[in-house]
């Protein structure tokens, strides 16, 4: 799922370029589509071939293009909580995270959505972004991880702040590569909607 993220942060960041879009497309599709199978089978070596080739594309995204604000506000989690995974904090924050921007700048979530193989509903914009979210909850459960919570791992509401202005402070380099430029009080909801 890191993998995944990667691919759709570096999909919208503001420095995306021709080559990481293509190679963010495709391993988003082949994760979409291969992730499932390996965590159901982990001896089904197809799926973990375009597993692997689709984490390599999508780190090779990573540097043409750029993580956004939803890895600082991960990073600044696993800081003050350090047992849990990159990828699960990922995952945890990225319904909350994706929905909020997809409101602010639906355009290019249309294009991911495809990528995951998903209908594209809805007359306007807006709408049609919320097929990523559809996508993103499908993709959560079928790797099993759609009970993953905030509070399981013992965070509390009360560090919200601490986490934002952490995320801010220490990774705020992706803030300024994200397609919506967000202030301190919408990272402080998007990590409040997490819970
Ligand atoms: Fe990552």
């Amino acid at each position: 799922m890191d993998a995944f993220f990667h691919s759709v942060e570096g999909y919208l960041a503001t420095v995306n370029q021709p080559g990481s879009d293509v190679l963010a497309l495709q391993s988003i599709s082949l994760i979409t589509e291969n992730l499932p199978k390996a965590v159901d089978d982990g001896n089904n070596i197809e799926a973990r071939t375009a597993l692997a080739w689709a984490s390599t594309a999508a780190g090779i995204v990573e540097s043409l293009s750029s993580c956004i604000s939803h890895h600082s506000m991960e990073h600044a989690l696993s800081a003050y909580h350090p047992d849990i995974p990159h990828g699960a904090g990922l995952i945890m924050l990225s319904v909350s995270y994706f929905s909020f921007m997809a409101s602010k700048v639906p355009d290019r979530f249309v294009d991911i959505a495809k990528a995951m193989g998903e209908e594209i509903n809805g007359a306007t914009k807006e709408e049609q972004a919320i097929s990523f979210i559809k996508g993103l909850k499908k993709l959560i459960k079928n790797i099993g991880m759609e009970d993953l919570s905030l509070s399981g791992f013992g965070v509390k509401e009360d560090e919200i702040e601490k986490l934002s202005r952490n995320a801010m402070d220490t990774m705020g380099g992706l803030f300024q590569v994200d397609p919506y430029k967000l202030s301190l009080e919408e990272v402080m909801s998007i990590y409040k909607n997490c819970f």
